[in-house]
């Protein structure tokens, strides 16, 4: 008995030493810097170049959904072009993060972060700090052109002063990050240096897969680490929102399960302009409302052309009671 007893305190101290290494360890390490290279940037304060930029950052690139103060969620809906001060939370279990401001104020937005930083956040998805980035921003694919529209129309904005609190991991992220399941981004080659905007599947695969990000939610995904786990585009991943599950519908032409092979393109576009319908939905409707008809035409033509993939979400809103 007196054993069996001594040998449970052994492995309790075993277990106790092991558990207590790993949290101190986690806490130490989980906020290590990385590597990447500052891409290059070309800031021009020329008229065509901003509006493309300012097109970009509240239409289809999205910047605005995140970037902005909640407060300012209703006159954005209604299309108003709101500061960028920051504001916006995203609270999924690896913890609270909170969206910087990117006016230019030297003080609480990025007035302090070189062209080449801001640059290397949306490329290698690596902080002006050098700490890896959740990936929100899956930018590393996009066109020279539309980097250095995105960075000057940023840099031509008025200063607002806002001070955003840090974003704060759980114990579950900094875990993963000390696991390295959350790796640095980097574009596939040298990305293009500009791409013409017309209402075709090359630039509307463009702008579903390298700006708009459709393919980030509306994929099959591990929701730890990021990673596609079934085919693009046929839909799927769920979102536990404040006020209900969200699923995303599949995009696929698949003539039963999938969305585009019902819809006609003139619905697809009618749709898209529409914006929100569900409170409380995660897509970022009031930007793409800002998309024109090309860009809409575009992304429809591209989903078309897809590999039809047999996917049935029988539901994508269901509210909590
Ligand atoms: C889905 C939400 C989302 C979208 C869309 C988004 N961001 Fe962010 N962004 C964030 C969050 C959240 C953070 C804070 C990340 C952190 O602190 O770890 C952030 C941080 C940043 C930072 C600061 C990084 C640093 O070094 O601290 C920059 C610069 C930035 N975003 C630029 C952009 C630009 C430019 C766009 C549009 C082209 C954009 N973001 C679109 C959510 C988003
Ligand atoms: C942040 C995640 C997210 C992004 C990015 C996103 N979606 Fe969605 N989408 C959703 C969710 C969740 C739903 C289901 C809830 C809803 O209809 O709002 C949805 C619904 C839809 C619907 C169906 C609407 C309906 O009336 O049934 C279409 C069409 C759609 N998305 C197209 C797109 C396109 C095109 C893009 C890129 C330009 C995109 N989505 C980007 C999350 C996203």
């Amino acid at each position: 008995m007196k054993k069996v007893f001594r040998f449970l305190l052994w492995l309790g101290g075993i277990v106790f030493v092991l558990v207590v290494g790993t949290i101190l360890y986690v806490h130490s390490v989980w906020d290590r810097t990385y590597e990447a290279p500052y891409p290059e940037v070309t800031v021009s304060m020329d008229s065509a170049v901003l509006a493309r930029g300012e097109y970009l950052v509240y239409g289809p690139a999205h910047c605005a959904t995140c970037h902005i103060d909640p407060s300012d969620y209703d006159a954005m809906a209604q299309g108003e072009l709101v500061a960028l001060a920051g504001g916006g939370e995203i609270n999924i279990p690896p913890g609270q993060f909170r969206a910087r401001n990117l006016t230019p104020d030297v003080e609480t937005g990025i007035g302090r972060l070189t062209n080449e930083e801001v640059a290397r956040v949306m490329r290698y998805g690596v902080g002006h700090d050098g700490r890896i980035i959740f990936p929100f921003m899956p930018f590393e694919n996009m066109t020279q052109e539309d980097l250095n529209a995105i960075i000057s129309f940023l840099r031509s904005q008025p200063p607002v002063k806002n001070k955003i609190e840090p974003t704060e991991y759980s114990f579950l992220g900094k875990a993963v990050l000390t696991a390295g399941l959350i790796k640095p981004i980097e574009p596939n080659g040298t990305p293009p240096v500009s791409l013409e905007k017309e209402a075709s599947a090359v630039y509307g695969s463009y702008l579903a897969n390298s700006v708009a990000n459709c393919v980030g939610c509306h994929s099959p995904r591990d929701l730890n680490s990021g990673e596609f786990i079934g085919p693009k585009f046929s839909g799927g991943l769920v979102f536990e929102e404040a006020n209900g599950t969200f699923t995303t519908p599949n995009l696929t032409p698949d003539p039963e399960t999938g969305l585009t092979a019902t819809w006609t393109e003139d619905t697809f576009v009618a749709r898209l302009k529409g914006g929100l319908v569900h409170e409380g939905t995660p897509m970022p409707w009031s930007s793409f409302a800002m998309m024109d008809e090309i860009d809409i035409r575009a992304i429809y033509r591209y989903l078309e052309s897809l590999e039809p993939t047999k996917n049935k979400i029988e539901q994508t809103v269901a509210y909590r009671e």
